[in-house]
């Protein structure tokens, strides 16, 4: 593809008032972790069909690679692009410049860095607290909870200094993402360390009340840093690239407060039929159902805000990733409320069907919001007209959409047929199948699954090298005819 570069539009120029480098420095380690974070989900997906990839070195194997793998895109690449994001949105929806400046931006972008690589050297090596989703040990605990109290300071400064009068629906979920974390985060790492060099340290809650915070802390998570941070986003972008205001204003203050006070009782949903007691686990399933109600809210409000405007779809294809991503997000918060039924959770419980329904929301809601974003905010903060080919765009929707239904279809009939094949008894009340059975049967799916991986890291390889060429102001040949096109806008 042919090159040339693109005048800078004035409607773009930058903002001198407004901290934009460190948003970009967030941008580009987003696109890196993101990259990172697939690649090394397609090796475990791998491992799983040919065991011989552990390499049989420790530092390799499925059980370290695995948190490498979550941690790697929920909190490098999805935190990353959450906050990069966030600082952008603050401080255009307020109209103020950050709090702290660029010292107090600069000191949150290298200390959250810091904080990945610590952490994820830790998984490498063994050290871990081995608490799903808050692996890191004490000492990178510590250092998180300094760096994000210091973002917290940045982006509620921001707000108090704004220069207009109302607070953006956008800034309310992202306000609940920063200030929730912090809460879920220093209970769930209350912790005694035992040795300095070795650092190793052991809950300060046992039993079943550390199962239970855990899983309030995780499920939180999934509430408030992969679902609340991400609404934010769309709240911000989708009006945006559609160019139209939120459907329904009131809508995304009712789903806010609602999400808001549902989700953070749901967690026992994820300790059906263990010891906790029985009222604790009907709390969390009743919650659980309730929250379809104003997640689908969200959801349609997200959706029509293209009323009137769906003719985008076929113009601007990164308009199709945030409104994708808004039919996933739609898809996964109808199959968790029924997954958390415990009469269904005694099917899906500890098969692939969660591993299924995990991917439904970070592959489509996740990592297709990003996406979206960042086609959307690339152009912006690099003062360009538009990106380097929208061509390449259509490409990488197609491919990763592709990846992901082979994903998830893969992953519901290999875990409804795990569950199906270990409550099977024969005539004489044997189990029919012993659990190698079960393995054997479910390698042809791992096999589709990872053929899904591939395609979604092929895809966000093409977005890579597009949003790069962006970024250097090159235009691919077919797009320097034609008008703009709607993905660069101030
Ligand atoms: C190329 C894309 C990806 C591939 C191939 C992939 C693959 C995998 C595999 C093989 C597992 C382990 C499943 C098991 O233990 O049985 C896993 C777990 C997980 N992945 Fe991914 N993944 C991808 C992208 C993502 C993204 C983008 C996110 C989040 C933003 C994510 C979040 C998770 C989580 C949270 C789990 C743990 C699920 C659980 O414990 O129930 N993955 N992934
Ligand atoms: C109304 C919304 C939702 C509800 C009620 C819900 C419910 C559930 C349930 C019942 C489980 C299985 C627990 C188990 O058997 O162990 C689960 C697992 C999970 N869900 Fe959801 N879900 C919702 C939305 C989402 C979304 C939007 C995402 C991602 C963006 C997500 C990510 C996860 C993850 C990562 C797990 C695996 C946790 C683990 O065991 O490691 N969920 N969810």
């Amino acid at each position: 593809m042919a090159t040339a570069t693109m005048q800078g539009n004035p409607a773009m120029a930058e903002r001198p008032e407004f901290v934009d480098d460190v948003t970009r420095a967030f941008l580009v380690m987003a696109m890196f972790w993101g990259v990172v974070g697939f690649t090394v989900g397609l090796v475990i997906a791998l491992q799983m069909v040919f065991p011989v990839l552990n390499l049989d070195l420790e530092w390799t194997t499925f059980g370290r690679l695995r948190p490498l793998h979550t941690s790697a895109v929920i909190f490098a690449f999805g935190g990353t692009a959450l906050i990069g994001c966030s600082l952008h949105i603050v401080q255009r929806t307020c109209r103020a410049r950050l709090f702290g400046g660029a010292p107090l931006g600069w000191f949150v972008f290298f200390g959250y860095q810091f904080f990945i690589l610590i952490a994820a050297t830790g998984y490498v090596l063994g050290i871990t607290e081995g608490k799903e989703y808050a692996e890191p040990e004490w000492y990178a605990d510590l250092w998180l909870t300094v760096v994000w109290v210091a973002y917290l300071i940045a982006f509620a400064g921001t707000v108090f200094k704004r220069h207009e009068e109302h607070i953006y629906v956008a800034n309310w979920f992202l306000l609940a993402f920063i200030l929730t974390i912090a809460v879920l985060h220093i209970t769930n790492s209350m912790s005694l360390p035992v040795s300095f060099f070795g650092a190793k340290s052991y809950s300060a809650y046992s039993g079943v009340q550390d199962a239970m915070i855990q899983w309030w802390y995780g499920h939180n998570a999934v509430g408030f840093f992969l679902t609340s941070g991400f609404l934010g986003m769309m709240y911000f972008v989708i009006p945006k690239q559609a160019n139209r205001p939120v459907y329904s204003y009131r809508l995304s203050i009712v789903h806010f407060w609602a999400l808001t006070f549902m989700y953070i009782w749901a967690g026992p949903h994820h300790l059906h039929y263990t010891a906790l007691p029985d009222w604790a686990q009907t709390l969390g399933m009743v919650f659980s159902v309730m929250l379809w109600m104003p997640s689908w809210g969200g959801m349609i409000n997200g959706l029509m805000t293209l009323a009137g405007a769906w003719d985008k779809l076929r113009t601007d294809p990164s308009l199709r990733f945030s409104v994708t991503a808004v039919a996933f997000y739609g898809m996964s918060t109808f199959e968790g409320p029924v997954m958390s039924i415990k009469a269904v959770n005694a099917l899906s419980h500890y098969t692939d069907w969660t591993i299924g329904h995990v991917h439904s929301g970070v592959l489509g809601w996740v990592g297709f919001i990003v996406f979206g974003t960042l086609y959307y905010l690339v152009p912006v903060m690099w003062n360009r007209p538009r990106l380097y080919s929208t061509k390449l765009v259509a490409w990488h929707f197609w491919i990763a959409t592709l990846g992901i239904v082979l994903y998830i279809t893969a992953m519901w009939v290999s875990g409804i047929m795990q569950g199906l094949m270990w409550r099977a008894y024969d005539e004489l009340g044997f189990l029919q199948y012993s659990f190698v059975e079960t393995v054997v049967a479910m390698r042809p799916f791992y096999a589709i699954r990872a053929l899904g991986g591939l395609l979604f890291v092929a895809g966000s390889l093409i977005m890579a090298y597009n949003l790069w060429r962006t970024m250097r102001g090159d235009l691919a040949v077919e797009e320097t005819r034609g008008p703009a096109l709607s993905t660069a806008r101030a």
